[in-house]
């Protein structure tokens, strides 16, 4: 069994999450990144490897592709072919190269907000409009809009970038959704981009990852699906991921958008994804045991806190995504990290009145974040009523 409750100091280790306050005593809470180890399979592998002492120019190793190939089949039934996929050293730069494969300068892209950021800034970068539809919320609950979206195509959509499990308002989409947004999309000769980061981390036992691109061949012909071990396995820092492309044209036109700019991927990328796949899944049925355990002491803790917080619930992801707006705070996040506790600003991600916190950290410390946010607002709620 993983000791998840290890306290693992990542002080020292150039962490984003951890060095971004300095001195300040706030606990991180806001990239997603999880604060666990990861599986001793992979640090051991890794750690053979670095043994042998030569790190030059590294391939694709033909047993992850197999491995791959046959994690597809036996995890959602879809049978791909090794050509089909593209390897990357990051699943962004698989946003940004797709950006540019699909469609022309002054063309637009879909996509459902609040979103993870990169959706808004990949478009961009590659001098793509991007059309923001909301997701529809009541109570808390988040859907897609289907009247908006159909009403927000144009003659120069060309791309619908969709996020699945959704980060950040955690919703893993349903078959029927995911059938009436590939449908959409289809009839009116829409490429998909799918990040599905966030397969391996469902936490609902009802619920299942259903890769869009799996709905039917001609969905799969429409789309560039995108994966990574690296949320689930906590590797972010190793760099690898890859892209899944049946279409022939799409994925010529995708090889030729990152030919001389996306870098070789490392050797430890490779290897700690070929030993997360194939020695990891016991580890991963641990980590979504504490996950959800972690989630429900969330759930449970925030309504007891002054200010009406309240989550939507987290089918997927360690992501919680926090409506703030009862507790009428300007600046949320300022307040919280004055509170000692640092989270992910909604308007980063085009959702204002929220913040994102980040669960995927010892239950002890979570705990300790939930006291000092309750502290902090019943402070401020005494104060205002006195
Ligand atoms: C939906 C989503 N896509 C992509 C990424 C980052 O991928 P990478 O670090 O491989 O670029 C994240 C990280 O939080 C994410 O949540």
């Amino acid at each position: 069994m993983h000791d998840f409750d290890e306290v693992v100091d990542r002080g020292g280790t150039a962490s984003e999450k951890w060095d971004k306050y300095g001195d300040r005593d706030i606990i991180p809470m806001w990239v997603a990144d999880m604060d666990f180890r990861s599986p001793t399979a992979i640090v051991e592998a890794l750690r053979r490897r670095t043994e042998h002492g030569v790190f030059g120019y590294t391939g694709a190793p033909p047993e992850l592709t197999e491995t791959v190939v046959q994690m597809m089949q036996r995890d959602y039934a879809w049978r791909i072919e090794p050509q089909w996929i593209v390897w990357l050293p990051g699943l962004v730069t698989g946003l940004n190269v797709t950006c540019r494969a699909v469609g022309a300068d002054g063309d637009e892209v879909l996509t459902l907000v609040p979103v993870y950021p990169p959706f808004l800034s990949a478009p961009r970068h590659s001098g793509r409009g991007v059309v923001r539809v909301r997701l529809h919320e009541e109570s808390n609950c988040w859907s897609v809009d289907f009247e908006r979206l159909e009403a927000s195509v144009t003659s120069k959509t060309r791309l619908f970038m969709l996020c699945n499990p959704h980060n950040p308002v955690g919703r893993v989409f349903d078959r029927c959704e995911l059938e009436r947004l590939a449908g959409l999309c289809v009839s009116r000769g829409i490429v998909i981009c799918a990040d599905e980061i966030h397969c391996g981390l469902v936490l609902d036992p009802d619920k299942r990852h259903v890769p869009i691109a799996t709905l039917s061949a001609e969905v799969a012909q429409s789309t560039i699906t995108l994966m990574a071990p690296s949320k689930t396995f906590n590797l972010a820092g190793l760099g690898c991921s890859f892209a899944v492309i049946p279409s022939e044209t799409l994925r010529r036109r995708f090889l030729q958008a990152k030919a001389g700019i996306v870098p070789m991927l490392n050797p430890f990328g490779y290897l700690a994804a070929q030993t997360a796949y194939t020695q990891c899944e016991e580890w991963r049925q641990e980590l979504i045991a504490y996950l959800r355990r972690n989630r429900e002491f969330l759930a449970e803790a925030l309504p007891q806190m002054p200010g009406g917080l309240s989550m939507a619930p987290v089918e997927g992801t360690y992501l919680a995504w926090i409506d703030v707006r009862q507790a009428g705070i300007d600046e949320p996040v300022g307040f919280f990290e004055d509170a000692g506790v640092g989270l992910q600003d909604g308007r980063d991600f085009d959702g204002p009145g929220f913040v994102r916190l980040n669960f995927g950290c010892r239950q002890a410390l979570l705990q300790q974040a939930i006291e000092r946010m309750t502290v902090a607002l019943k402070a401020r709620f005494r104060g205002l009523s006195s």
